[in-house]
């Protein structure tokens, strides 16, 4: 089976000492993950080694950053390198968030770069797409996040893109309480994989996990989870709550 992931995305929220303790209450319900079930946690840096000691103890538990530089060393203050994360053992990073894309100038091009650097030193990217609503009132969602693809992850080879995560995220589902109905995440989900296996073929396009993301909650993850194009999720707000998070992971098929 495909692996299925519920990906906690803190964002910048949280004390170091109230991440501690959101992992100590989810981790304390010991939720026994199967072997294509993962559970990872997009901490803010500070956080990392703490989260990736504690997670790293468990069968499928990992830490993820929130982003990474494009460069991969130098005069670059405030930025954090792959290299960095693989030092410290980091096996997942969020890459083309859309509050990246909106508040810090993020595009396909950088993204492209960013995943690159990733992949060269075996951090998975989980790589954000989704539409804006305006996008979505002309039912222009399809060509955008087709052209979101082609120019971040397309150039990248068979090989390569089997080892992407991909999380569709409509953006005007993010925060607000507004879900996508399960019927339009499995939408843009099969979309996605067509466009994969009009690329890389269907073996390839079957194998890569896409999750949503967008207001996934303890009582929607069960049916949004269901559809069988959706991989699991990233969350936001739900993922800050353990006894809602430990809800998400148990939603994962
Ligand atoms: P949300 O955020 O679950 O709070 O909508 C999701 C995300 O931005 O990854």
């Amino acid at each position: 089976m495909r692996k299925q992931i519920a990906a906690a995305n803190w964002k910048m929220n949280l004390t170091y000492q109230q991440g501690e303790a959101l992992l100590d209450a989810i981790l304390k319900e010991n939720i026994q993950l199967a072997d294509h079930q993962h559970a990872v946690f997009a901490v803010p840096f500070p956080y990392l080694i703490m989260a990736q000691t504690k997670l790293s103890a468990r069968k499928n538990y990992a830490a993820a950053a929130q982003n990474c530089s494009d460069q991969p060393a130098g005069a670059y203050t405030g930025e954090v390198s792959a290299e960095m994360l693989r030092s410290i053992n980091i096996n997942y990073c969020v890459l083309g968030h859309s509050e990246r894309r909106e508040y810090f100038s993020e595009h396909n091009q950088s993204l492209a770069v960013k995943t690159e650097r990733c992949l060269e030193l075996g951090i998975t990217p989980i790589f954000c797409c989704g539409e804006s609503l305006s996008i979505r009132e002309v039912d222009a969602q399809e060509s955008f996040v087709e052209a979101q693809l082609k120019e971040s992850l397309f150039h990248f080879s068979n090989d390569e893109i089997s080892k992407i995560v991909i999380a569709y995220e409509p953006i005007w589902a993010i925060g607000t309480g507004k879900t996508a109905t399960a019927e339009q995440a499995q939408e843009m989900h099969a979309c996605i994989r067509r466009l994969l296996k009009g690329k890389y073929g269907q073996q390839v396009a079957d194998s890569i996990p896409i999750l949503y993301g967008g207001s996934v909650k303890a009582g929607n993850a069960k049916e949004l989870f269901g559809s069988p194009d959706v991989d699991g999720g990233l969350v936001g707000g739900a993922s800050l709550v353990a006894a809602d998070f430990i809800k998400i992971i148990q939603a994962l098929k």
